[in-house]
């Protein structure tokens, strides 16, 4: 673990425009989200690289939802922060079954998304 965070502090100084709690979220997304969404796209869930600014439901290498896929405009912060709070709420009848109910928590997950490329 202790290589771990110095790896990714080491990654966090390096991206000069990264949030500095980029770092936590990189462990949070690990724990909450990483099961599902890896690398590449798969039946359970989407990739999320680029995900942040990018049009909801974008991708042609997974088969989103029709309640997602209905959602017009981008992945906003704001957007991110509504949808990673409630899903169900924001997207009624989504497949994506995670809430982050924890504000701080939430912030730091939606600046880690910004550095997925
Ligand atoms: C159990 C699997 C699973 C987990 C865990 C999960 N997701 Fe998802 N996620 C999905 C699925 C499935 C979708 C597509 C939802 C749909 O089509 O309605 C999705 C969609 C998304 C999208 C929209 C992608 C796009 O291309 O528009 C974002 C952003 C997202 N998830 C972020 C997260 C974050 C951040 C976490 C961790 C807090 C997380 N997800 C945890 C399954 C998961």
């Amino acid at each position: 673990m202790k290589t771990f965070g110095y790896a990714a502090a080491a990654l966090a100084m390096s991206l000069a425009a990264a949030p500095a709690f980029a770092q936590d979220g990189a462990q949070l997304f690990n724990m909450q989200c990483k099961m599902c969404h890896g690398p590449a796209s798969t039946v359970m869930a989407p990739a999320l690289a680029g995900v942040a600014g990018a049009k909801i439901a974008a991708r042609q290498d997974f088969a989103y939802s029709p309640a997602l896929k209905a959602k017009d405009g981008a992945w906003t912060d704001a957007n991110l922060d509504a949808f990673l709070k409630a899903p169900m709420a924001f997207a009624p009848g989504t497949r994506m079954p995670v809430s982050v109910p924890d504000d701080a928590n939430r912030a730091a997950i939606v600046a880690y998304l910004h550095t997925l490329k």
